[in-house]
């Protein structure tokens, strides 16, 4: 009986560690471009997991393609193709605090920009932080320039120029 008990307990805790492992796996989130108005996740318990969206925000122009290239030191994502209101978007963790993530931004009449859209900040300077709500940093490149989505704000602000 006893033997049986103990059994029976250690094998759901084998079940609920095989649990724990499935979702913390599905949430991970390699890079995809997708429908930007249907791109979510909010795991707010899971720590440290941030999300980058590049948002196709053009509205004039014949045509409107995004190019987008992304990566950071040892990765990288290689040429996307975003349409408009679509979104090139990746989740990863930093831990450790050293990630880095930069990309490039190519309209078709060869309008482009080169900026980091995730970086490590201090406990005083939270600028990146704040504007995502340190989860979602959401970059949307519009016909003036890229801008960032203050989120707990709800406005865009114009951060980079694109360049000729
Ligand atoms: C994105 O999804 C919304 C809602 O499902 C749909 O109305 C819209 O047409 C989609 N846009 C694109 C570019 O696929
Ligand atoms: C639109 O521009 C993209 C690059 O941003 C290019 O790959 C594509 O061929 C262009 N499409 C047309 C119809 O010119």
């Amino acid at each position: 009986m006893k033997t049986l008990k103990s059994f029976s307990s250690s094998s759901s805790s084998i079940i609920s560690i095989t649990l724990v492992v499935v979702i913390t796996l599905s949430l991970s989130h390699d890079p995809v471009v997708v429908n930007g108005s249907t791109a979510g996740g909010d795991d707010a318990l899971d720590f440290n997991r941030w999300y980058e969206h590049i948002v196709n925000g053009l509205l004039s122009g014949s045509n409107r393609t995004l190019l987008v290239h992304c990566g950071r030191k040892g990765k990288d994502f290689g040429d996307q193709i975003v349409n408009v209101r679509m979104e090139f978007t990746w989740s990863f963790k930093d831990v450790f605090g050293k990630k880095v993530y930069w990309c490039y931004l190519r309209k078709a009449n060869s309008e482009h920009a080169t900026f980091n859209v995730y970086w490590k900040e201090s406990d005083y300077h939270t600028w990146l932080g704040y504007r995502c709500k340190w989860k979602h940093c959401i970059w949307i490149a519009k016909d003036d320039g890229i801008y960032i989505k203050n989120i707990p704000e709800n406005i865009d602000e114009l951060v980079h120029h694109w360049e000729k």
